[in-house]
């Protein structure tokens, strides 16, 4: 059987598989991803957000702390993460159980609502990317910035290195142009997700109408690690792509 990530996250093995593998030392999103989030992110004070997948609440309560005036919305698609994110955010957080891919038509969202997108570790999830992206220019006022991270297309093409390959050293770049469903065995579970190669994503993100801003790969930096053979590991291959856009000013919503 194979889940899709809405079932994974919703499911109670899964959700415990996922919340024991965050508990290790220099655990991989932690280290080599949302750092370079934040950054990106910058001065969110007063900004509204809207968080696209956003899981237990993780980037939401490092966006309102210390910023009781801002706006912040997290959407997850799993009802115990967002009952997760309702215990951990504080009360001026809203919080909505709905699937990204079909979310945008029942919202009171204007057009221009939001300073913010922000999406960490959720898009490689989603079949239709291009109708998403069109609904994020559509939230975003003029100027606004738009900040994803996937799984990076390197790993996301084959997922076969991972098998028997348990340090994960070294990984197999391979049917990378052929692009759509991917079925990887993750934390116990067969799940689907999405490979997009690189040229893909920035063509969906300039089509759609936006400006590229900046591109990291989750390089690794030293001092976020513990353990120098945990760094060592990872400055082997890119495990993520996190892109900062920007919506072009003026376009017709
Ligand atoms: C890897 S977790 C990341 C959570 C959070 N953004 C973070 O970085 O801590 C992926 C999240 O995306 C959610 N997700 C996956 N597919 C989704 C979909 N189609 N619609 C809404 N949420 C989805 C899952 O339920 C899960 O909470």
């Amino acid at each position: 059987m194979v889940l899709k990530g809405t079932e994974f996250y919703n499911s109670e093995k899964g959700l415990h598989q996922y919340i024991e593998s965050k508990n290790v030392a220099d655990e991989a999103n932690s280290t080599l991803e949302k750092p370079y989030i934040m950054n990106l992110a910058g001065d969110v004070l007063q900004k509204r957000i809207l968080d696209l997948g956003c899981g237990d609440g993780e980037l939401g309560n490092r966006f309102l702390e210390n910023n009781s005036d801002g706006y912040y919305c997290g959407i997850d698609a799993s009802k115990k993460m967002v009952e997760m994110a309702r215990e951990k955010l504080p009360a001026n957080a809203t919080l909505k159980q709905c699937n990204i891919e079909d979310c945008w038509e029942n919202e009171p969202w204007s057009s221009k609502a939001f300073d913010i997108v922000i999406s960490s570790m959720a898009l490689h999830y989603i079949h239709d990317l291009n109708k998403v992206m069109g609904k994020i220019h559509r939230v975003l006022k003029d100027e606004g910035t738009f900040i994803f991270s996937v799984e990076h297309p390197v790993i996301t093409s084959n997922y076969e290195s991972s098998e028997g390959n348990e340090d994960h050293g070294s990984w197999l770049v391979d049917n990378y142009f052929t692009e759509g469903e991917r079925q990887t065995y993750w934390l116990g579970t067969n799940i689907l997700k999405y490979h997009r190669s690189l040229e893909t994503y920035f063509s969906l993100l300039i089509n759609n109408g936006f400006l590229i801003d900046d591109v990291k790969e989750g390089k690794p930096v030293r001092e976020r690690f513990m353990y120098e053979h945990n760094y060592e590991q990872r400055l082997k291959k890119p495990m993520y792509l996190i892109i900062k856009c920007k919506k072009k000013g003026g376009r017709a919503a």
